[in-house]
């Protein structure tokens, strides 16, 4: 039987209803919560990430301040910039759109970011919080994938969840979340890599499995057990003469084949990406909110 499609639009679209009732909330107390948004650089796919985030932004009654940066930006003005809007008051949310130019040290800028203000969750300070399970800004990503099985229905709770991909953005966050001991967590978790021997011998063995390698194809339907929930990270631009822009978006899982095997499944695009986006405005909010309490 064909797999359900797990719609990230429309969970998204219910999360930031959620959200709007909290931005008016918080409009009333005076507080418009505040989001800048810094691309170094013209990569055109990070181009078009921090135009979706721009969007959704206005969308909702964020205020957001965009700072569009040439490549040739040296390391010290970047950090200058960063340390500006550290104590920019109208700002609650400082997003660096990664990766940056050769060249510039991410790390650097990274820990460079006010941790009250790192709504992305990748400051250490942040990243050892949630390991640990304190409160922490999660990470988007990690936390959109979370929220799409939970109110999907799909348990989490005592699941073998295998993810493929161990980058800092998505599989590593993603597998310390789901281990953790909470009501979203309790999994058992595998990471597999490019390094790990046989993949498919892994995934084979999931209720979950989790596509976040960056490569098309790279699960395929013999590497999925009859009846499991499949959720496609992977967003890789592939030409294709026929689109007005000339490629088109696809996930990391061959979609049309292991729709036919997995009880659930994600779609690209349309599953992960809004929920990336959803879960930044939620964070914003969120450290708004922590900057007004009281
Ligand atoms: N590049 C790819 N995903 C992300 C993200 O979630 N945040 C930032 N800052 N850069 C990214």
């Amino acid at each position: 039987m064909a797999a359900s499609i797990i719609d990230g639009k429309t969970i998204a679209q219910q999360i930031r209803g959620e959200l709007t009732g909290e931005i008016a909330q918080l409009k009333a107390r005076g507080v418009i919560p505040g989001l800048a948004v810094v691309l170094v650089g013209d990569d055109p796919a990070s181009r078009s990430y921090v135009t979706a985030k721009e969007k959704a932004c206005h969308e909702i009654g964020i205020y957001s301040a965009d700072h569009r940066l040439p490549a040739a930006t040296s390391q010290a003005e970047l950090m200058a910039l960063v340390r500006q809007l550290n104590g920019d008051p109208r700002i609650h949310g400082i997003l660096v759109q990664l990766p940056l130019p050769k060249g510039l040290d991410e790390s650097a800028v990274l820990l460079a970011i006010d941790p009250d203000k790192d709504i992305d969750g990748f400051h250490p300070i942040n990243v050892g919080r949630m390991v640990i399970g304190e409160k922490a800004f999660l990470p988007c990503t990690p936390h959109g994938v979370i929220q799409l099985l939970v109110r999907s229905g799909i348990r989490i709770d005592g699941a073998h969840v295998v993810v493929v991909g161990r980058s800092n953005i998505v599989g590593k966050p993603l597998a310390n979340l789901l281990l953790q001991k909470s009501p979203h967590g309790n999994a058992t978790v595998t990471i597999c890599h490019t390094r790990t021997k046989d993949i498919g011998h892994h995934t084979r063995q999931a209720d979950i499995v989790v596509a976040a390698a960056g490569r098309p194809n790279t699960v395929t339907a013999d590497m999925i057990r009859e009846g499991a929930v499949v959720i496609d990270v992977g967003v890789n631009r592939i030409e294709d003469a026929s689109k007005k822009q000339g490629f088109r978006l696809v996930g990391d899982v061959d979609f049309e084949a292991v729709r036919l095997k997995a009880s659930f499944i994600t779609p690209v695009p349309g599953g992960v990406g809004p929920m990336t986006i959803t879960m930044l405005l939620y964070n914003t909010v969120a450290s708004a909110r922590r900057h007004h309490a009281g």
